[in-house]
């Protein structure tokens, strides 16, 4: 990997990891990922927009050198997450003229995680500038995408938004700028369901704080670039909405087809009902696919066996994730079969109560699924289609 020239004095310096496959050591990667770092060469000042995750600075000091970079006066840190602020510590060592740009609240989490001394910072308010000489940095904070401290920089002359993980992707490729955008379409989506979907009513504040500003091009910290930026602002915009689709997600779990049976009809009889069906059997799906799949999906309906006295521990799991992510969904319920008892609705009815969307009356089956058991089976899903239909003719 090299550097890559993006506009006039303006290089990507970053590092592209094609063999990473955990995130967090729990998101799957399948596309890799790139931890993007930029230089920005003034005729007055140099300025470095973020580091890169420490397994890679090798990497960027390669490219530094590359680039001709034998100082940096500025190193701007978007966000205190170790995959861009990893390497601030050995880059201000090895850089000694340089100072941190940031915020005070990305200043103590740099101190606590990384121990850089404080006088090493230079902290910057909102909307405030720095001058490069022929080039200025403004700093426009957008917090909560993802962690309180984030912001992004607008290079102004080159009208360059360095929007760090805001409009992310986790996609590992030489090609700087986007052009299949219906493959970076599903890596942002991806992105944005692991990473940004808990935090929707931020997006959408900051989605307003960045709408006036004249933007060329969106350079995010992981990913390709856009320089056709309304390609991933609408695409922000449709997740972050209230619009939900006429999909229903059925995560399950089956341990003697029981629970196997009950999705099979259930998930005809919604499909008689006009609705989609989006099955995850989750003892081999991707967790990435459920997350996109819970971007814009209407409901929910979560299919357990009962183990001991409660949910398949895998379920747990996925009904955990549901409520961290904090879909937009608009309705939720639960099926399932049991040998002899159990709290299993009371459990994951719990886990999920914090989110707002409607629980629907659980369908619970003793043994394999009878007669009697398909009628109800039918009348969940009709109240599913009715209650979707009744917010469809709203929107
Ligand atoms: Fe890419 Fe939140 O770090």
């Amino acid at each position: 990997m090299s550097i890559k020239k993006i506009k006039e004095n303006i290089y990507f310096v970053g590092a592209i990891d094609r063999d990473r496959k955990l995130f967090d050591e729990l998101i799957p990667l399948p596309d890799g990922t790139s931890y993007n770092s930029y230089l920005i060469k003034g005729s007055e000042k140099i300025a470095l927009l973020d580091s890169v995750d420490p397994t890679m600075y090798d990497t960027l000091t390669d490219n530094l050198k590359e680039a001709g970079a034998g100082r940096i006066d500025y190193i701007i840190s978007h966000h205190a997450e170790q995959d861009h602020s990893g390497s601030l510590g050995e880059l201000v060592r090895a850089y000694p003229q340089s100072v941190i740009v940031t915020n005070e609240k990305c200043k103590s989490f740099l101190m606590d995680l990384l121990s850089i001394p404080e006088e090493k910072f230079l902290i910057i308010k909102d909307r405030d500038t720095i001058s490069l000489g022929d080039k200025t940095l403004q700093f426009i904070f957008t917090p909560w995408v993802h962690w309180p401290e984030t912001m992004s920089t607008y290079l102004k002359e080159d009208k360059i938004l360095f929007s760090c993980d805001f409009f992310g992707s986790h996609y590992a490729t030489d090609e700087l700028f986007v052009r299949d955008e219906n493959k970076i379409y599903r890596a942002a989506k991806r992105y944005y369901a692991e990473i940004m979907m808990p935090f929707r009513t931020s997006i959408i504040k900051n989605l307003d704080i960045i709408k006036d500003l004249d933007i060329d091009i969106i350079a995010p910290s992981h990913g390709q670039l856009y320089d056709k930026p309304a390609f991933i602002i609408d695409a922000y915009k449709d997740w972050s909405s209230e619009r939900v689709k006429n999909e229903v997600i059925i995560p399950y779990i089956s341990m003697h087809g029981s629970t196997e049976k009950i999705v099979e009809y259930f998930s005809e009889s919604l499909i008689e009902k006009g609705l989609t069906v989006r099955i995850f059997h989750l003892t081999d799906s991707d967790i990435g696919e459920l997350a996109m799949a819970l971007v814009d999906a209407a409901a929910v309906v979560i299919a357990t066996p009962t183990v001991l006295t409660g949910p398949h521990p895998n379920i747990i799991y996925a009904a955990y994730l549901v409520k961290a992510l904090r879909p937009k969904l608009k309705f939720i319920s639960i099926i399932g079969s049991y040998g002899w008892g159990g709290r299993t609705v009371d459990i994951l009815a719990d886990m999920v109560s914090s989110l707002k969307a409607e629980i629907i009356e659980p369908v619970i089956i003793k043994g394999y699924p009878k007669e009697a058991d398909f009628k109800m089976l039918d009348e969940l899903a009709g109240k599913i289609s009715n209650k979707y239909k009744e917010i469809a003719i709203e929107d």
